[in-house]
């Protein structure tokens, strides 16, 4: 290769890294407590950097670090370009972004544009500035109903549930779609517009490499009036011109902001957090011209059936290849039941939920829940999603088969959801945001030297990353192998599928001959004689186990 092929090469490596990435998703406020205060920070991220490196990840994505009041998790950003003094500096976040580079883990930051905090400078100057003002235009604020406008403008409930719309002290209302602190602004306001430009170079320019955008979907509204109510609201179709959601002119600001990811070298990359209608609507948000690559969160909603997850891959693979972008896997985050407690729940038609109160045993693990049949499936799981064409998110403590955290009190939680009953029914999502357990004791497992902020269960002790690590079959040891072995073998975007005449098992193989079997059923599956080696799972009699994935691959792969 001459070396202008050579730089060619390596420049076309560096833009398309994300595709096929493993991306590791860290809840700062729950990863590593540097200062004592019970709460995870930057430092303590940093003084992890050896751990992520030896999982073996491409990337981490940071949920929000920005100083937030914690309405929600802190995704109430009240500035955009700081980091919240309980988490550091700017420094700080300087210096993790150094060590990760040097490690070669590429960073990707969280942008939230539908709303705000409430403490936000352009919140407390629209509250202060009253009504009709400049200030006030940032944000959607109307007049309400009823005789003395007591009423809110309509009967629309909010995310999180409640009405969403709340009232300021001179009686008009502004819109939310989450919790009340989370004011939802005007995207048609080009200051707001503006000022978005501003947070990505101003991250662009500090190093990291990406973005994930927060309810991508969700940013441009048609306000004009009448108001539809809830009832009118739920007819319309979405399919680019609904009121609130999944809006055609969303994809102008996404088009800007491409713009200004393509300032840079390589381009910064996006991800797009969409809950979107169909394939089609989403691959919008993936497209070259707009944010690049989007959430498919379809394994979310999907039980543990080889069928449904094979027409997820086949539909995902195909809507990739269409939009010209990579597909994403995603079997956990920190909005939902973690997969191993999840694929333990008896089958769930739709979106996972937690079972009410039914699987709640305060002081004990979950009833109603094989959580051994749930680790055994997530492992499976995860392998198979591994092993798939396209970029993979996992998210922190997964990695160790943490279960969902279901012995925290009413009075402990902390999720708005939780306590204004909407979505993520039930317990809401603290349970997946538990401090993550690095040492068997210690005040918070070697989380930090405080108490942590959410209450750790007694059994996070056996999943210690201190004892994990010693552990070679620990499912830490299965995904550093696994993930060690996807370097090595991970090759072009395509699988063909390898018909197994079992609805349980699916099977398929990559361009270069790595192959993937996962028997999602109990019965054992005869492989045969394959003439590669098993490389990843284990066999049992020549046959793979219930509820297991392996790998199998050509010996010259592996170097
Ligand atoms: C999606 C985020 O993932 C979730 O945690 C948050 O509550 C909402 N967006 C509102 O920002």
């Amino acid at each position: 290769m001459t070396d202008t092929a050579l730089v060619d090469a390596q420049q076309a490596a560096a833009a398309t890294w994300w595709r096929q990435a493993a991306v590791y998703q860290i809840y700062p406020r729950s990863f590593a407590d540097a200062d004592g205060d019970g709460l995870g920070d930057l430092p303590g991220i940093r003084s992890r950097v050896d751990y992520l490196a030896e999982l073996g990840i491409d990337a981490i994505w940071l949920s929000p670090f920005y100083p937030s009041a914690l309405a929600d998790g802190g995704y109430d950003v009240a500035d955009y370009r700081d980091v919240d003094p309980r988490l550091g500096t700017l420094a700080d976040f300087d210096e993790l972004i150094a060590a990760l580079h040097e490690r070669g883990i590429r960073v990707i930051v969280d942008i939230v544009p539908n709303h705000t905090s409430d403490r936000h400078a352009w919140f407390q100057e629209a509250l202060a500035a009253g009504r009709g003002s400049a200030a006030r235009a940032r944000y959607l604020f109307r007049e309400g109903t009823g005789e003395s406008g007591e009423e809110p403008p309509t009967d629309w409930e909010s995310v999180f549930g409640g009405s969403s719309w709340e009232r300021v002290a001179d009686g008009q209302w502004y819109f939310h779609h989450f919790a009340t602190e989370q004011p939802d602004l005007d995207w048609d306001h080009p200051e707001v517009r503006e000022d978005f430009l501003k947070t990505l170079r101003f991250w662009s320019d500090r190093g990291v490499d990406g973005f994930r955008i927060d309810v991508a979907h969700m940013l441009t509204k048609d306000f004009s009036e009448p108001l539809p109510s809830r009832a009118e609201l739920e007819l319309i179709p979405q399919d680019g011109a609904h009121p609130l959601l999944d809006r055609d002119d969303v994809h102008e600001v996404y088009a800007e902001w491409r713009r200004v990811f393509d300032e840079y070298d390589p381009p910064r990359t996006a991800v797009a957090e969409a809950w979107v209608s169909t394939p089609e609507r989403r691959a919008k948000y993936a497209s070259a011209a707009g944010l690049g690559q989007a959430f498919n969160f379809d394994l979310l909603e999907a039980d543990f059936d080889a069928t449904e997850f094979r027409t997820v891959i086949a539909d995902n693979l195909a809507q990739a290849q269409a939009s010209g972008s990579s597909t994403t896997w995603v079997l956990s985050n920190h909005d939902v039941t973690r997969h191993a407690t999840r694929y333990g729940l008896p089958p769930l038609a739709g979106r996972p939920v937690k079972q009410g109160t039914e699987w709640v045993a305060a002081g004990g693990p979950p009833d109603g829940v094989d959580l051994d049949q749930g680790a055994r499936r997530a492992r499976a799981a995860t392998l198979l999603i591994l092993g798939l064409p396209g970029s993979t998110y996992l998210y922190q403590g997964e990695e160790l088969g943490l279960h969902e955290v279901a012995e925290i009190t009413d009075g402990e939680r902390q999720d708005p959801a939780f306590f204004r009953g909407g979505a993520y029914d039930g317990l809401g999502r603290d349970g997946c945001r538990v401090p993550l357990p690095w040492t068997a004791d210690g005040a918070s497992f070697g989380f930090g030297d405080a108490v942590a902020h959410l209450p750790q269960p007694r059994w996070f002790a056996q999943h210690a990353v201190e004892v994990e690590a010693q552990d070679p079959t620990s499912t830490l040891s299965l995904y550093r192998e696994a993930l060690r072995l996807r370097r090595l073998l991970q090759t072009g975007e395509q699988l063909d599928w390898i018909e197994t005449g079992r609805e349980d098992v699916l099977r398929f193989t990559r361009p270069n001959g790595w192959q993937v079997v996962a028997n999602f059923g109990t019965e054992p599956y005869p492989l045969g004689a394959p003439s590669d080696a098993v490389v990843l799972g284990a066999l049992l009699d020549d046959a793979v186990p219930g509820e297991s994935t392996v790998w199998i691959a050509p010996a010259q792969l592996l170097g």
